[in-house]
């Protein structure tokens, strides 16, 4: 990558009218528009992205922007790149990535053998700030700029986090869990701190620069009654934060859970009941909805988070794109780690197409990139702030390298068709395909120089 001075050097020009950076590349992003995402997609091969203060002011043919450029705007060149917005994960574990890569037959002897253990180390802000900033760090390497977080039940957790994320001026969503019951004595609240921790949080933090609040009952299992109900008195309360749990991930975690909630309809039924379907809310994983589940998701306006690294390393089971695509429920991708194996959405895309090829569907690469990116800014509420590189987004992207590696440079030099590029990264491409990563204008990762990548 070189940076062209059109006059003056340094890298930066600040006249007074703000900091202008431009980008040249390849662009590729997702317009909102009722239409089909194939329809949507704007590819622009010789494209120019102006960004003025942390905000996409332009974006369009090379030729047509270069002119207007104030004279002395560094011009960044990354042709023979692709920049996409950055991806949003929405569900992943920021206290498990100590313990990503764990082995356990299944779900919950995971959570007890390995997951709980790990979290109680989050007791120590310390420890706790140490990896918010590791954590953070390997978001940015794979292209992930919004993710939607899972602290721990110690509020010092979730306050650690978003200092870290504040600082670096990142748009994250995140939450303290909530857990007071069938978990270790060490990891409990109670409904009553629980509410009162979540409450003090939110406002400490929803709406502070760009962190945002998701209430986080862990899941049914974990909560009383009780701290559903608080949960619920929350989210009337709050309109605006986010929702998160799990629901339907594991057989035996929904036949445990139907044991604790005789009398409900199913599990998602649960969270129905205590009001918390509703726009911005998200749940994680979704495996084992039946088609009243699939009507209910969609029409409450809340979101399915599908995990598919997870779902297979743990063996939870498959995703049903099919029928999530045939109820018209919203769908976004997400990595789950440390129950997923993986930070890159690109491998969660990879993982995902695989597991809709098992039940006859197929996902284009269009489809998934539009669900890492603008699609899932739609369904959270987030249109046209990010997940977009239309003008008046916030700058959050990322550069893509078709030739990251001597394979996907081979490859993608056979490619005959966007569809084709974007799957070959999808299929072959990690964080090493993550040549730089940018939020809010600033350029907050750079791929390490190596042989291969001078
Ligand atoms: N269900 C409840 N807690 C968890 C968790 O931490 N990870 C996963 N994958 N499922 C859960
Ligand atoms: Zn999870």
């Amino acid at each position: 990558m070189t940076v062209n001075q059109n006059a003056d050097p340094g890298a930066t020009r600040s006249t007074g009218a703000g900091d202008i950076q431009a980008y040249r590349a390849q662009l590729l992003y997702f317009r909102d528009t009722p239409k089909a995402e194939d329809e949507a997609c704007e590819w622009i091969r010789d494209g120019l992205l102006v960004v003025r203060d942390g905000v996409i002011e332009q974006c369009g043919e090379h030729d047509r922007l270069i002119g207007d450029l104030p004279p002395g705007t560094s011009v960044h060149d990354w042709r023979n790149h692709l920049i996409t917005p950055g991806f949003i994960d929405t569900h992943i574990h920021y206290p498990q990535t100590d313990m990503i890569a764990s082995p356990a037959p299944g779900l919950l002897p995971w959570l007890e053998t390995y997951t709980f253990p790990t979290e109680r180390r989050f007791e120590n802000p310390e420890y706790a700030q140490d990896v918010a900033k590791f954590f953070l760090d390997e978001l940015l390497r794979c292209g992930t700029t919004t993710a939607l977080v899972y602290c721990t039940v110690h509020p010092g957790s979730a306050q650690a986090f978003f200092a870290e994320s504040h600082a670096r001026n990142l748009r994250m969503v995140a939450g303290k869990v909530m857990m007071d019951r069938n978990c270790p004595e060490y990891l409990r609240d109670t409904a009553e701190s629980g509410a009162r921790d979540s409450e003090d949080l939110l406002r400490r933090w929803h709406g502070t620069g760009r962190q945002m609040y998701a209430l986080t009952p862990r899941f049914a299992p974990t909560s009383t009654p009780e701290q559903l109900g608080r949960c619920s008195e929350l989210a009337q309360r709050y309109p605006d934060v986010f929702i998160q749990s799990h629901v339907a991930e594991n057989r035996d975690e929904v036949k445990w859970v139907m044991d604790l909630f005789p009398g409900y309809r199913s599990y998602l039924d649960i969270y129905d009941r205590y009001g918390l379907l509703r726009p911005r809310a998200v749940y994680g994983h979704c495996v084992w909805l039946d088609d009243d589940d699939w009507r209910r998701l969609r029409d409450s306006g809340a979101v399915a988070a599908h995990c598919p690294t997870s779902n297979q390393f743990l063996g939870s089971g498959l995703f049903d794109h099919a029928t999530a695509r045939n109820f018209g429920t919203p769908v976004t991708l997400a990595t789950d780690v440390g129950g997923g194996s993986s930070f890159s959405m690109l491998q969660t895309m990879n993982e995902a197409h695989k597991i809709a090829r098992l039940s006859g569907h197929h996902l284009t690469a269009r489809r998934m990139f539009w669900q890492a990116t603008q699609g899932a800014a739609k369904h959270l509420g987030l249109t046209g702030r990010i997940g977009t590189l239309e003008a008046g987004a916030e700058a959050d992207f990322i550069v893509l390298d078709p030739k990251a590696t001597p394979l996907l440079a081979r490859r993608s030099a056979y490619a005959e068709s966007l569809e084709e590029l974007l799957f070959a990264l999808a299929m072959l491409g990690d964080d090493r395909a993550i040549a730089a990563t940018y939020a809010a204008g600033r350029e907050v990762h750079r791929r390490a120089r190596t042989a291969a990548h001078p």
